[in-house]
């Protein structure tokens, strides 16, 4: 069995849509897993010309590759089947193709009603939270108990270790959310209730040693959506929003907006064990004019992107780590 992972390294929406669909598209996967989340999670993904935004569904279903949503996440049933229908009516073929875990948690109505009412983390209110709280206090439902998931259920031991079906297995595991919204390694209480590291994705049932490539994704400046307060006071920020299209796949909400901290990036490289680390929206700085980040208590500021991207480049690949830099528009 061999597994890659796509972690994002900062606050989501970073662009692992884009490259789970490029490693898709390269790669010989006979499944691509997401791991953990819910439908709090959007994904934008390009697929021959057209805009899609998923938020359950993996984008192996765009290859004709199995996808499967984990028993690390939580599904909104409701959301799940309006997802197909939509990937159908857009001409999407996702016939024997599309798995939910036995043993992945449901989101209830219940779940949803509560999680309206957070003032205090300023969650997307998709249930998220209450769904992995039932889950943990052991009152959840899975979806093998849910009737509408029948046709859609599958068995992840069968599936990956006693199906005759494979010669080899080979999985993408495709991460929602980000490390700094990690419910153990981010900024707690401000953090969503799932492991978003690459820890998170083992738990999905394959074994440690299976994980080939860790690709760590990040963007070259920093966007948060929640009730903390993150934007700085440059007034670059306001033109990044809008040049970088800095609004919720989900919810729609503004992002919060701040330069890169280099030392969160390294942490989350470190502690996932990323091996490639891909930057994007390199060209909305470059848009903006300004080049900045900050690394121990210092804001660095460079001359233009060649410098920024040398001195990044040089600090991680000096470990080792594999460094692409990706424009917003880019197909990598
Ligand atoms: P929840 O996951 O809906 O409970 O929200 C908890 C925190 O995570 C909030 O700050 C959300 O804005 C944030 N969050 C959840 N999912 C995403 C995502 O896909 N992208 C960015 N932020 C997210
Ligand atoms: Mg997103």
């Amino acid at each position: 069995m061999i597994a890659d992972v796509v972690v994002d390294l900062q606050y989501g929406d970073c662009g692992k849509g884009k490259v789970s669909h490029h490693l898709c598209k390269t790669n010989k996967y006979t499944h691509v897993i997401r791991y953990n989340g819910g439908c709090n999670a959007g994904h934008t993904i390009y697929h021959n010309g057209e805009k899609f935004v998923t938020h359950h569904i993996p984008c192996g279903v765009f290859f004709g590759i199995k996808s499967i949503i984990g028993p690390g996440c939580v599904v909104n049933v409701t959301q799940f089947l309006s997802e197909i229908q939509e990937l159908k009516s857009k001409g999407v073929n996702t016939n024997g193709l599309i798995y939910v875990a036995s043993n992945a948690h449901i989101i209830t109505d219940f779940h949803l009603a509560q999680d309206s009412r957070d003032t205090d983390i300023g969650t997307t209110k998709r249930g998220n939270g209450p769904a992995y709280r039932d889950k943990y206090s052991r009152k959840g439902m899975r979806a093998i108990d849910v009737p509408e998931l029948e046709e859609y259920i599958v068995d992840m031991y069968h599936e990956l270790h006693e199906n005759t079906e494979y010669r080899e297995v080979s999985i993408l595991f495709e991460g929602a959310q980000g490390f700094g919204l990690d419910i153990d390694w981010g900024d707690y209480p401000f953090v969503t209730s799932s492991h978003c590291t690459v820890g998170g994705a083992i738990l999905n049932g394959v074994p440690p040693k299976s994980i080939r490539d860790i690709w760590g994704v990040a963007k070259i400046y920093e966007t948060y959506v929640g009730a903390k307060t993150f934007e700085g006071t440059d007034e670059a920020f306001p033109e990044i929003r809008r040049i970088g299209d800095e609004f919720g796949a989900t919810t729609g909400r503004p992002r919060q907006v701040n330069w890169m901290d280099f030392d969160l990036l390294q942490k989350a490289i470190n502690i996932n064990g990323s091996n490639k680390v891909v930057i994007n929206k390199m060209d909305i700085l470059d848009k903006v004019g300004k080049w900045r980040l900050y690394s121990g208590l210092n804001l660095f500021e460079f001359e233009n992107s060649e410098d920024m991207q040398l001195w990044i480049s040089e600090m991680l690949e000096d470990k080792g780590v594999e460094v692409v830099f990706s424009r917003h528009k880019d197909r990598i």
